[in-house]
């Protein structure tokens, strides 16, 4: 088990089940399963395949997921009741390694308005709750709903039954993702301080991104000692969405100076999750996302494009190949400079073009870049032979 004195972090992926909770996000049971073992192929941990209570769909794609997909340990969500904990279990009865989530909220918002029920009562809930889930499996873990606006005593309180009642992994969610990087370290290191029995299980993080602060966050409660992280595919989730798992791994795999972290997984699988997830899901990813945006390894103004041809370190933090990315892409615009038409000339067979020829062809680019977003091959290779027919 990863301790907060070890360096290995856990990636709980929630696509399946907080991710595909976006509105307009729904996947089919064949989708879930074809992102279900792109997530096994990444090599995460845990992967979260629904909330098996939710519907007879949910229950099967868990059971389905739970029997096909070998290697990560199959998790299913359960609200703090009998209902939901004996629907997941059975959901969930085929897996190899199986892990039971059960959740209550803990904020005074949350205790008031939503469940209208009083502190004492949700600490009983806890308790029953981990105690019946601990009778279907022995990984069984407990979210604090709206931990980060809880109130510090209370949280601590329950923190400690839930582990007493043999929850092996205790989530803090930032449900409405409103906390900063500062105040989550701070939040961890309270726990750390105040639960007599906090060794005995993992700490773990579930950042929504409201504030853009989701992958930024997970990563300071790391610092400050959680060694799992609860993301999603893209960033795909609720509202804003959740951390994004990509950025969170090549976070640390980039920055291992300042993250001196390890996570188990292959980074070179990350494309290939992050295109199926958003063709399954019809969340189209954004051009400059990082890490899996089109734009991401892409560079169009000729100065970043004679210093990439030069040496790739001067304008990429990341080789393109360690997510699983052929190669960086030279856009050709109206900010590209000679040095990169000359080498897409060469790309496209015109090796042996003269000086005379190649300074012609580029005012001809030029012009026609003025007039076009982006110019592409087949442009290029018309005003070339445009070019070579008038002289
Ligand atoms: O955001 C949240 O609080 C959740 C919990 C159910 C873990 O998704
Ligand atoms: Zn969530």
């Amino acid at each position: 088990m990863a301790s907060a004195n070890d360096n290995r972090v856990i990636i709980f992926d929630t696509t399946l089940r907080d991710g595909e909770q976006s509105p307009g996000a729904s996947m089919t049971l064949d989708e879930k399963l074809r992102v279900a073992n792109a997530l096994a192929e990444l090599k995460v941990d845990v992967i979260e395949a629904g909330f098996a209570i939710a519907s007879n769909g949910d229950f099967q794609s868990v059971n389905e997921i739970a029997k096909q997909v070998k290697g990560p340990t199959i998790c299913s969500l359960a609200r703090a009741a009998k209902g939901d904990i004996e629907r997941a279990a059975e959901a969930l009865e085929p897996a190899e390694n199986k892990r039971i989530h059960t959740f209550i909220s803990t904020s005074p918002l949350h205790m008031k308005y939503k469940l209208q029920m009083e502190p004492e009562r949700v600490l009983e809930k806890v308790i029953e709750s981990v105690t019946l889930a601990r009778k279907f499996t022995d990984d069984v873990e407990w979210s604090a709903e709206d931990g980060s606006r809880t109130e510090h005593d209370f949280l601590c309180r329950c923190v400690e039954a839930a582990i007493n009642a043999g929850a092996t992994t205790i989530n803090i969610p930032d449900t409405v993702g409103y906390t900063t990087p500062t105040e989550y370290a701070d939040l961890m290191t309270m726990l750390f301080n105040r639960v007599p029995n906090i060794d005995k299980a993992i700490l773990s993080v579930h950042c929504h991104n409201d504030l853009g602060m989701a992958v930024a966050n997970s990563i300071s409660a790391v610092n400050a000692g959680a060694r799992q992280i609860e993301c999603t595919i893209n960033g795909l989730g609720e509202r804003a969405g959740n951390a994004a798992l990509e950025e969170i791994v090549m976070a640390i795999n980039t920055r291992n100076d300042a993250f001196p972290f390890t996570t188990g997984i292959d980074s070179t699988k990350i494309m290939n999750a992050s295109r199926l997830v958003s063709a399954v899901s019809g969340f189209v990813v954004q051009p400059n996302k990082a890490i899996v945006g089109a734009n991401a390894f892409a560079h169009e103004s000729g100065i970043h494009q004679d210093g990439f041809l030069k040496n790739s370190e001067t304008y990429e933090i990341m080789k393109p190949e360690s997510i699983g990315l052929n190669k960086s892409s030279l856009v050709m615009g109206k900010h590209s400079g000679r040095h990169a038409f000359r080498e897409k000339l060469k790309e496209l067979g015109f090796a042996d073009l003269g000086d005379n020829a190649i300074e012609d062809a580029f005012a001809r680019f030029k012009d026609l870049a003025d007039k076009k977003k982006e110019v592409y091959d087949d442009d290029i290779v018309a005003l070339v032979d445009d070019g070579m027919r008038d002289n």
